[in-house]
């Protein structure tokens, strides 16, 4: 096992620059079945006093079924030459293929059993704290959200708490 068990609030600054310029992999399940894609867009923050990183998952995704169905979920950075699984990843559903397989990722669980790959440089696990669907009616800047929604499929929201974190 290469990753370590680091406490979320010692991370540094650098290592906390998951989603600037990184796309991680957001994944949920248990070890009897799970499913993993890559995610662009998040955050990490504090929020009702905790360590919090929120998601943003379109319904029409395979993983979301997995993140609703969970109570965890993970957030696992690959190293910058996995380009290629964060590709396969982020164009193939595990509806019709296993990604972690074809990816030679190895999965390990943290807490609630939650599934992350022991070949990235960061892991979040995380707790669900808060779930929200993002609305149309509660746009502000159009102009900002409508080139993302010509089809619907608008995102839900999830506010986890970090309650590990994994480092290399
Ligand atoms: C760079 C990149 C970033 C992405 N970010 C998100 C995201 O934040 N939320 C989301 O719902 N889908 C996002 N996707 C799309 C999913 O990764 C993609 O639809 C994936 O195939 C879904 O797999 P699944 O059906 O197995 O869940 C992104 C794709 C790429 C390539």
């Amino acid at each position: 096992m290469r990753l370590k068990a680091v406490n979320a609030r010692d991370l540094t600054p650098e290592a906390l620059r998951l989603f600037t310029g990184r796309t991680p992999l957001l994944t949920a399940g248990d070890p009897t079945a799970c499913n993993t894609m890559t995610i662009g867009w998040g955050g990490l923050g504090e929020f009702w006093q905790k360590p919090v990183c929120t998601v943003y998952v379109r319904q029409s995704r395979y993983t979301f079924q997995f993140v609703e169905s969970h109570d965890y979920f993970t957030v696992s950075i690959l190293p910058e030459d996995r380009k290629d699984a964060l590709r396969l990843c982020g164009t193939r559903s595990g509806r019709d293929m296993d990604k972690i397989a074809a990816c030679g990722l190895t999965v390990r669980y943290g807490a609630g059993d939650a599934p992350f790959f022991d070949e990235a440089e960061l892991v979040l696990v995380c707790r669900k704290l808060y779930a929200q669907d993002m609305k149309p009616e509660c746009v502000i800047d159009h102009g900002a959200a409508s080139p993302f929604y010509k089809e619907g499929d608008w995102h839900r929201m999830y506010v986890g708490e970090v309650v590990e974190a994994y480092h290399a």
